[in-house]
């Protein structure tokens, strides 16, 4: 018996080539569509995360506080850097450091050699967060700090105590450091070390430094150094860049220097 004759199939690129881009235009639509609705949403979720570090590092969170109603001890103002005026031209809560940077009104670019947090343009405008005690007094002064690591740039906070010069605490908020590595940086156990820690000179310098290995009472000048993250020393070294840049005279220390003048009147 013969075989019926089937029709030969055809093959159209033209076809396949449409339904493909159809697949490739729904699928980057969706993820589009995702990224965007989403974006509001990371946003509250980071607000909220930096409020929560600030709120702990400090050491506002008491039982029964929500991060919110601790938060509301906590005053925040807009500091100009150059002149370490405080400055109600933008709302601090509302500042974005990533924006500022993008924007030549709102920052100004860094030479090589001025750069040693690798942030190539620095903010003119920074906030400042400020817990006073009953009295009024400054208790903890939050000052934001920021620099590059080995994979990525470390947003943090620094917290001084009332004296503006021994550690309150140290924070990060946002990094891509490898966990296990870099990522030690969020590793309370090291975070821990900072605390009562001394980051000026008697100059006023900034001077903290991290070393290899265990700092020891026997270390000389062990009040401004910490141990060093094993297997991470660039990671490390992006640490203390950034920190003796931003307790510096290109970075916080206007302010710093206005407040003490401040303390001293009073
Ligand atoms: C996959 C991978 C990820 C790494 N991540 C980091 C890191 O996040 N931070 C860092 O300082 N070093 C990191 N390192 C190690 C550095 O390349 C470098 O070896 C190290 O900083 C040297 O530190 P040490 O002198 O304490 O050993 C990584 C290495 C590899 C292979």
């Amino acid at each position: 018996m013969a075989e019926p004759d089937t029709p030969p199939v055809k093959h159209s690129n033209r076809k396949t080539l449409l339904v493909a881009f159809a697949v490739c235009l729904v699928c980057s639509l969706i993820v589009a569509s995702a990224a965007v609705l989403l974006k509001p949403i990371q946003m509250a979720n980071q607000s909220i995360e930096r409020k929560r570090i600030l709120v702990e590092i400090a050491d506002l969170m008491k039982p029964g506080l929500t991060v919110a109603q601790a938060y509301q001890q906590v005053d925040i103002f807009m500091v100009e850097l150059s002149s370490g005026l405080v400055t109600d031209a933008f709302d601090p809560e509302k500042f974005d450091i990533t924006k500022a940077v993008k924007d030549v009104n709102l920052s100004i670019p860094l030479q090589r050699n001025e750069d040693p947090a690798q942030i190539r343009r620095k903010p003119k405008y920074l906030p400042v967060y400020r817990v006073n005690d009953s009295a009024g007094k400054l208790k903890t002064l939050i000052l934001p700090v920021y620099g590059y690591g080995l994979w990525s740039t470390l947003y943090g906070f620094i917290a001084l105590q009332e004296d503006m010069r021994t550690i309150q605490g140290l924070r990060f908020h946002q990094h891509a450091e490898t966990p296990g590595l870099g990522g030690e940086v969020d590793n309370p156990r090291w975070l821990a070390l900072w605390k009562g820690k001394i980051a000026f000179d008697d100059h006023w310098e900034p001077r903290i430094e991290l070393i290899k290995g265990t700092v020891g009472t026997s270390t000389p000048d062990s009040h401004h150094k910490v141990d060093g993250l094993s297997g991470a020393t660039l990671t490390t070294h992006g640490v203390t860049q950034l920190l003796n840049f931003w307790l510096g005279k290109e970075g916080f220390g206007p302010y710093l220097i206005r407040l003490r003048e401040e303390r001293e009147r009073s």
